[in-house]
């Protein structure tokens, strides 16, 4: 049985090159000058495509050696420069900077009171994260900075703070000072286009709703984007607390 399945298969390939014969003195009947040429153009395609492949598998290389090369050099950037050092107003009016808040880590987000919903809703977060951590929420700092110093002053702030926690930080400062901040922690804001017939004070603000963890040393440690609930942040700061 084995034999006889050898045999056909011996046999089938048999059949092939005969085939090729045929075709190969068709060929030449055709046009007996251009078979060359033909053999000759290609051969200068395997060339040109052998050429190609090379070219392509060295470009590909390239690619993977740029590749790991940005991701090591970019490594140090994407560990991110967050945060730095600032000079703000607290809710009392007194003026503070980064270097006051040592010691502790500091939950900060940026944003303002008169947003109506994104702020308050991430304010709430903040506070139910502390209450989450239960005792270990005396290590934690929850500090708003406000990015609408235009109306909120220190006095406005100190009430707004303590709707959400009674620890919280809420600071202030001229546009520079908060334009400042705001460019250490790579927060955008800017303001929202007014509705036609608006009162000039009336206006939203545009920006980032992103939270950080900063450590005691002052350093980034975590962000969390717009959403997380208290649950997955408590979890995640007390893994490093
Ligand atoms: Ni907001």
């Amino acid at each position: 049985m084995s034999d006889n399945t050898d045999t056909d298969a011996d046999q089938e390939p048999q059949k092939d090159p005969a085939a090729t014969d045929q075709t190969a003195d068709a060929a030449p009947a055709d046009a007996p000058p251009g078979g060359g040429r033909l053999a000759w153009i290609s051969l200068a395609l395997v060339l040109v495509g052998a050429a190609i492949l090379l070219y392509a598998s060295g470009f590909h290389l390239d690619a993977e050696r740029k590749s790991v090369f940005q991701s090591t050099t970019s490594k140090p950037a994407d560990t991110p420069s967050i945060g730095g050092p600032f000079t703000l107003v607290d809710q009392d009016g007194k003026t503070v900077t980064d270097k006051d808040y040592r010691g502790k880590f500091l939950l900060i987000y940026f944003g303002y009171t008169f947003c109506p919903d994104v702020c308050p809703t991430t304010l709430t977060d903040m506070s139910d994260t502390l209450d989450l951590l239960g005792a270990d929420a005396d290590k934690v700092t929850p500090m708003l900075i406000t990015i609408d110093p235009e109306r909120d002053t220190p006095e406005h702030l100190k009430e707004y703070a303590t709707y959400f926690h009674p620890r919280m930080r809420a600071l202030t400062g001229t546009l520079a000072q908060i334009t400042a901040a705001a460019k250490a922690y790579r927060v955008y804001f800017a303001k929202a286009k007014m509705e036609e017939g608006s009162e000039p004070d009336d206006y939203l603000m545009d920006h980032s709703s992103v939270t950080y963890l900063m450590g005691p040393d002052g350093a980034f440690r975590l962000h969390f984007t717009h959403g997380t609930d208290a649950e997955t942040m408590a979890a995640r700061i007390r893994e490093i607390l």
